[in-house]
């Protein structure tokens, strides 16, 4: 997690965010088109950023929405950074060394750090430079553009007329998760990390806050839209971004490279960390011995607390079938690849379970123990499972204070332990084991 990340997330917890309201729609089955591949046309930002349209300085207040999701963006929200750091040196360099003319016109960068639609969806307005603008997210406007600005539109009409439905935390996780780890068409694959992409984390929930939101979930949003708490986004999430590695698993093309798996895949710290630092021990979690890198589990051991407490039964298959994942990557690139697609059907399960579990006081206090007796048992030696686990505490200890499940006192105690758990993920190559252990357990003393 990059510095600024950190240090906007310490600000989290304290902030307002989501609301409770439960509208039980996700569905796992026909999904829409994500906005890169949709068939209607992009207008561009220009569009959108009219002062009386979303361009407004400040927020409007008592109108539905901001008014000012431009100006946040442009100012605060790093998509709109996302085509100019093609430019940069780093950039440059990770081009050179991919053998690349140039980031910034390579489609296989692109298509994640702008709006990289086909030349015939691009209307007169649109601009690459724009990086990854509101249609990048919300579709392209073609159909749209009009209608929505109409009396009497609504967002069902909106979505019909093309407008993605970021609402739903189904697709708004396929969506973010398309760019911040991949899809079908777009992958870092280890040898652009190689080549000297920074490494990637993900958390719905709080890169929703992080962005930051251009949006408050308040009452009258519940009633144009779907809401979700955040511990249901937090949990959605989970299970989308393992299934999207599940999808690179079980491709024939993108889960091999030679000889070897696709990398990212696994576990970035089980190869790059120094070799002095001799950390491994027995893991319940995946079985495995030493000197074996390890499929990235950061996800699953969140979506086992989840789904232990959510469904015990369909819990218990979802770890045999995780071990049996972990196992099968010492066996042949087949076996892992079955493993794979056995996993991916549990994962839809667990989905609809999630999105169909209203999560109460008394859930969040289990999660929270969950994921600190995980702690205890040793489960976040590496570095991706601790930081994983601690966006999950601060986006379950916000729900927790929506929810009313922790008083102001205990509440502001929990938070300034929060950010001693924070500070230890701070920089992965600093990561230590037992400062995060001490944090989670001070942690777990605030909490009592
Ligand atoms: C699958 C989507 C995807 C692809 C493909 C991709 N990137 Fe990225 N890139 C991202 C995301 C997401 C981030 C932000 C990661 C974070 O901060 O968590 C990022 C971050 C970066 C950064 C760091 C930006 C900063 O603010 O410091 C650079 C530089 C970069 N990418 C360059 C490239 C180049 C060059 C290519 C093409 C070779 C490329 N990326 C391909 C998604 C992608
Ligand atoms: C990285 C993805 C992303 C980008 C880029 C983005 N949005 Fe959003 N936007 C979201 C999400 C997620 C939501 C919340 C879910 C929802 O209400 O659909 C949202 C919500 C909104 C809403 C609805 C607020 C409400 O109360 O109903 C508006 C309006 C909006 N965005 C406008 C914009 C505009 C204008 C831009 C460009 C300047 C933009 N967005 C860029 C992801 C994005
Ligand atoms: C079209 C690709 C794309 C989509 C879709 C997308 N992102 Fe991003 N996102 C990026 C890139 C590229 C960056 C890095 C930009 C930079 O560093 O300048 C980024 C950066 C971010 C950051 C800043 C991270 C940091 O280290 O500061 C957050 C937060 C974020 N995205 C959240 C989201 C969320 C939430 C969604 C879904 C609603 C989403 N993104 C959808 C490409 C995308
Ligand atoms: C199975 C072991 C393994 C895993 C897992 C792995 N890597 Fe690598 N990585 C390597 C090897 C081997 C190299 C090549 C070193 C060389 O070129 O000398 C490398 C090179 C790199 C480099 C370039 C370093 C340099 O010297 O320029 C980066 C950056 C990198 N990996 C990032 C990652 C990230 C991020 C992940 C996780 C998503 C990851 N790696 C997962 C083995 C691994």
């Amino acid at each position: 997690m990059s510095g600024r990340a950190t240090n906007l997330l310490r600000s989290l917890a304290v902030a307002a965010v989501a609301a409770v309201s439960l509208w039980l729609s996700a569905s796992a089955g026909a999904q829409p088109a994500l906005p890169i591949s949709d068939r209607d046309a992009h207008m561009g930002v220009a569009t959108c950023s009219g002062s009386t349209c979303h361009g407004a300085v400040a927020a409007m207040p008592g109108i539905g929405i901001m008014q000012n999701e431009f100006v946040t963006w442009q100012r605060r929200d790093k998509h709109a950074e996302a085509y100019k750091v093609l430019l940069n040196e780093r950039s440059k360099r990770i081009a050179r060394n991919l053998g690349l003319e140039s980031a910034h016109t390579a489609a296989m960068c692109l298509d994640c750090h702008a709006d990289n639609v086909a030349s015939n969806r691009r209307h007169t307005t649109f601009q690459i430079s724009d990086g990854v603008t509101c249609e990048a997210c919300h579709g392209g406007a073609g159909r749209w553009i009009g209608s929505h600005i109409t009396a009497g539109a609504t967002h069902a009409a909106n979505i019909q007329n093309g407008m993605y439905p970021t609402d739903d935390p189904v697709a708004r996780a396929r969506l973010c998760i398309s760019c911040h780890f991949g899809d079908q068409t777009r992958l870092v694959t280890h040898r652009i990390m190689g080549a000297g992409h920074p490494r990637m984390s993900f958390e719905l929930d709080t890169f929703t806050a992080l962005q930051p939101a251009h949006f408050e979930v308040d009452a009258d949003y519940r009633a144009r839209k779907r809401s979700y708490s955040g511990v249901q986004t937090w949990a959605i999430g989970q299970a989308i971004a393992l299934d999207s590695m599940l999808a690179v698993a079980t491709d024939p093309q993108k889960s091999r490279d030679g000889i070897f798996p696709e990398l990212v895949l696994f576990d970035c710290h089980s190869c790059h960390s120094p070799m002095s630092q001799l950390n491994w021990a027995p893991r319940a979690s995946t079985g495995l011995g030493p000197g074996i890198p390890k499929f990235n589990d950061s996800n699953s051991l969140m979506l086992g607390i989840i789904a232990a407490r959510v469904d015990p039964a369909l819990g218990t298959q979802f770890r045999e079938r995780m071990l049996a994942l972990h196992r099968a990557t010492v066996q042949s690139h087949d076996a892992m690849q079955n493993e794979a697609k056995a996993l991916r059907p549990v994962l839809q399960q667990l989905i609809q379970k999630f999105a169909g579990h209203s999560f109460a006081a008394a859930d969040l206090i289990a999660l929270v123990e969950g994921v600190l007796t995980d702690g205890m048992a040793g489960n976040y030696v590496d570095y991706a499972g601790a930081e994983q686990a601690t966006m999950a505490l601060g986006t379950i200890l916000n729900s927790m204070r929506q929810t009313g499940a922790v008083d102001q006192a205990k509440f502001q105690a929990m938070n300034r332990a929060l950010d001693k758990v924070f500070s230890a993920v701070d920089n992965d190559e600093k990561y230590a084991p037992e400062t995060f252990a001490a944090a989670l357990r001070d942690f777990q003393t605030a909490a009592r």
